[in-house]
């Protein structure tokens, strides 16, 4: 499925094809920049979505498991959003959005 989609972004672009399909981690990231932001900074004036790039990664973590738990009662869209998620994912996307990153 990773090799179909890589394929199928790189239609009529011969240089893309050389470079290896995105990680599992980067699928999974590219699903948070729709609210967060592309790379994780969500664009000016996005008022209630927190920004994740660059936050430690230690706090990321505890903030994604208490909201995939329910225990932060102010969540809103993100304890459905995490359910289904592992911790080795949860760690993942942890470590991914507290690298400075692209952009
Ligand atoms: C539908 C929009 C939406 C999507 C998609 C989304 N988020 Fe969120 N996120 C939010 C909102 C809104 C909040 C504030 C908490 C709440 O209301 O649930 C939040 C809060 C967070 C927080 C807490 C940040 C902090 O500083 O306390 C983290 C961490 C987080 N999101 C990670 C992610 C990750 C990782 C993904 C992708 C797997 C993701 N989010 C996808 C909207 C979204």
């Amino acid at each position: 499925m990773q090799a179909a989609l890589a394929a199928a972004a790189c239609v009529g672009l011969p240089p893309c094809a050389a470079q290896p399909p995105l990680s599992d981690t980067a699928l999974l990231a590219a699903t948070c920049a729709t609210c967060h932001g592309p790379g994780g900074r969500p664009p000016a004036g996005g008022a209630s979505i927190p920004a994740l790039r660059g936050q430690h990664a230690a706090r990321l973590l505890r903030r994604l498991q208490a909201l995939q738990e329910h225990r932060d009662p102010s969540a809103t869209v993100m304890p459905q959003l995490l359910q289904g998620l592992d911790e080795a994912q949860l760690r993942a996307l942890a470590q991914w959005f507290s690298r400075p990153g692209p952009r």
